[in-house]
């Protein structure tokens, strides 16, 4: 039986993947390389000694990842695949609803038709808007700002109908909050298209000097220090709750956040990475970016009690690594 990775060479699906692998598992990734290069599949290779079987799909056309379930016994499907940038969203909502909600529809038909009874989508803490704080499960999810942020509210609703109306399809959804850092190895990381729009991406290109400053959204929310707070989780611990997701899945829909629980402002990640890496960051204070939240982040508790699974690394861990996975990439 295999694992299906829809966007399995992407930032979080190929961490997912290299732990999936070390742990025995048998992967098949479906991929269109829209936002991936497919020397990952080389680097995973590198890591593990593995290397996954893989498909140049749109998993948004049911033409090409139908034969897939046809040639394979697949057990689970991890969906992955999809667009991800906020801004972009809200300047091509139609190319946004179209692939991340389609994608999201012929996957969970498919699982339906060839008696996959695992599905685990990736979500995003963004669904609970403008929410109180720390952000537990029960919450009832507010408008997000952005369609970006709708397609995943949507999706979440899809699958959650199809396994109401099939007692054979389980769905775990997993919220993630901000996912940074890369694999100790520096093979694989982010490797975001144009200018950055997340924070950590941009402060690496700002210490490669790629860049002259960071600039800060906002110093007068109502936080530790006026900047805006997240929970930033290493990517390694997000694969690995992956896989405790995986383990763990209970029947019917089951929700949970993957995060470490922890609030982080903008300057204390700055002063981390500084610190951690011997590297100063000039960064100058702007206005408030347009949808942004004061501060987000999530109670874990569900996931500890239901998946016996917590964050393992910590704020210095992820600097740590992502300045090693930037300073090692080719420009
Ligand atoms: P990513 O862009 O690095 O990876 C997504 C992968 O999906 C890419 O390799 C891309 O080529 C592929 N893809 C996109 N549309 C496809 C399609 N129609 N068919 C086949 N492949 C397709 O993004 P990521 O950061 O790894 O995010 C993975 C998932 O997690 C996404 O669904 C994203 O929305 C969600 N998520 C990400 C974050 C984050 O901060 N990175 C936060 C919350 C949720
Ligand atoms: C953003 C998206 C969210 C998405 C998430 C992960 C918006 C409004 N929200 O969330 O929908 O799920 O990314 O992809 O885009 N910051 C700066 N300077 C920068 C960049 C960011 O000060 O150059 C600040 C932000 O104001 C925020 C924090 O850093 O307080 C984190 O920002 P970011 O990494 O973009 O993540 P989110 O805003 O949480």
């Amino acid at each position: 039986m295999s694992i299906l990775v829809t966007g399995g060479t992407g930032y979080i699906g190929s961490h997912t993947v290299v732990v999936l692998l070390e742990a025995g598992y048998d992967v098949i990734i479906a991929d269109n390389l829209y936002n991936s290069k497919l020397d990952v599949l080389d680097k995973i290779e590198t890591i593990t000694g593995i290397r996954p079987m893989f498909y140049n799909v749109d998993v948004s056309k049911r033409s090409e990842i139908e034969p897939l379930f046809k040639m394979h016994s697949i057990e689970a499907i991890l969906h992955f695949a999809g667009y991800k940038a906020v801004g972009e969203s809200v300047a091509l909502p139609l190319m946004y609803y179209r692939n991340n909600l389609l994608g999201t529809i012929e996957l969970a038909d498919c699982a339906v038709k060839y008696n996959v009874s695992k599905f685990i989508f990736s979500s995003s803490a963004t669904v609970y808007g403008d929410n109180i704080v720390p952000l537990h499960e029960d919450l009832p999810l507010l408008p997000t700002t952005n369609p970006y942020g709708e397609t995943k509210a949507i999706s979440e609703r899809i699958l959650t109908d199809v396994a109401k109306a099939n007692s054979d399809f389980n769905v775990t959804l997993l919220r993630y909050f901000n996912p940074i850092g890369a694999h100790a190895s520096g093979l694989i990381g982010e490797i975001p298209v144009g200018t950055p729009n997340n924070l950590m991406p941009y402060l690496t290109q700002v210490a490669k000097g790629k860049r002259t400053h960071l600039s800060v959204f906002g110093d007068n929310y109502p936080t530790v220090d006026g900047t805006g707070v997240r929970d930033y989780i290493h990517v390694v611990d997000l694969a690995i709750g992956h896989m405790a997701a995986l383990k763990g899945m209970h029947d019917g829909v089951n929700v949970y956040n993957l995060g470490t629980g922890k609030g982080s402002s903008v300057l204390e990640l700055i002063q981390t990475f500084e610190r951690v890496n011997s590297i100063k960051i000039p960064y100058q204070i702007v206005d408030r970016r347009q949808g942004d939240v004061a501060a987000s982040y999530a109670d874990v508790s569900k996931a500890y009690n239901d998946l016996n699974w917590k964050t393992e690394k910590s704020l210095e861990d992820m600097c740590r690594d992502s300045w090693f996975f930037e300073k090692n990439l080719k420009d």
